[in-house]
């Protein structure tokens, strides 16, 4: 009995190590990528979804190693600590947050900034990478700050970042537009980008490469019956004076 038990949680423990298990805020590096305006990338997210800011997430935080994974759909703020690499050291003197929204899948490879696997970090230090759309017509050129009289040049390339796993519908600059949301439904079962994963199966993607079965469905439509804000907080009021006689 025991040994099944061990060998049962042997068994746990390897499929759940196979992805990064990363806590909804921590410190990560992030890079950035040229990805076309109206590109629709690995998740599958509606082509509007470049219109703002969007990144990918390295493999093993994706959470599959191709097409779709749990990250597709998710969004993140992202807070500029300073650059991985600058001599001297560089400080910034303003704190500089993003919220983006991963669309795209950057790739594992040994020693890049994407390698990061549940055992070993990048060169950063970081398990995760976000590769952020950069320069993107979302994104003020300035976004990094930089001092070029000082180093020479503007662009430190690999930063490192505070992460914090945040709602789309509240933070994202492209929640309210609804091109921008969801999943390219000509895609089928080939897309997936949840306007707002929670993490439950309904509204999170599968892992394409571990063949979950099929995604839900994350085409737009679903926003349309989006509880209102106001409405909640009247019904809430409802409930709480229906408990009150
Ligand atoms: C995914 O990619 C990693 C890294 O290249 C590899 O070790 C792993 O076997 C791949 N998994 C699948 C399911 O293809
Ligand atoms: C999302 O909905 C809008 C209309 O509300 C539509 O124009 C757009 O094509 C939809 N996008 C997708 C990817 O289905
Ligand atoms: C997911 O959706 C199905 C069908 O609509 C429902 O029966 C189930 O309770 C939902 N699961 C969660 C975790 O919301």
């Amino acid at each position: 009995m025991a040994i099944v038990a061990l060998l049962l949680s042997l068994l746990v423990y390897s499929v759940r190590s196979e992805w990064i298990d990363y806590p909804s805020q921590g410190q990560a590096s992030l890079t950035h990528y040229q990805i076309p305006r109206d590109y629709v990338a690995s998740c599958g997210c509606a082509p509007s979804s470049t219109h703002y800011p969007t990144a990918a997430l390295s493999q093993f935080a994706y959470g599959s190693n191709t097409s779709y994974g749990p990250a597709c759909g998710k969004c993140f703020k992202l807070t500029l600590i300073d650059p991985v690499v600058a001599n001297p050291p560089f400080t910034p003197s303003v704190t500089k947050s993003i919220v983006v929204k991963i669309t795209d899948l950057c790739p594992f490879s040994a020693e890049s900034w994407c390698g990061g696997t549940p055992s070993e970090p990048n060169a950063a230090g970081a398990f995760l990478n976000f590769d952020l759309a950069f320069p993107s017509r979302a994104i003020p050129d300035n976004f990094f700050p930089s001092d070029e009289a000082l180093y020479g040049y503007k662009d430190f390339g690999v930063w490192n970042v505070k992460y914090e796993t945040v709602s789309c519908n509240v933070d994202w600059a492209g929640r309210h537009d609804n091109t921008a949301l969801g999943s390219v439904a000509a895609l089928g079962d080939g897309a997936c980008c949840p306007i707002d994963p929670t993490g439950g199966v309904n509204d999170t993607c599968p892992s394409y490469s571990d063949k979950n079965g099929i995604p839900p469905n994350t085409a737009n439509a679903s926003h349309s019956v989006e509880i209102p804000d106001y409405l909640v907080q009247f019904l809430g009021l409802i409930i709480s004076c229906m408990f009150w006689y």
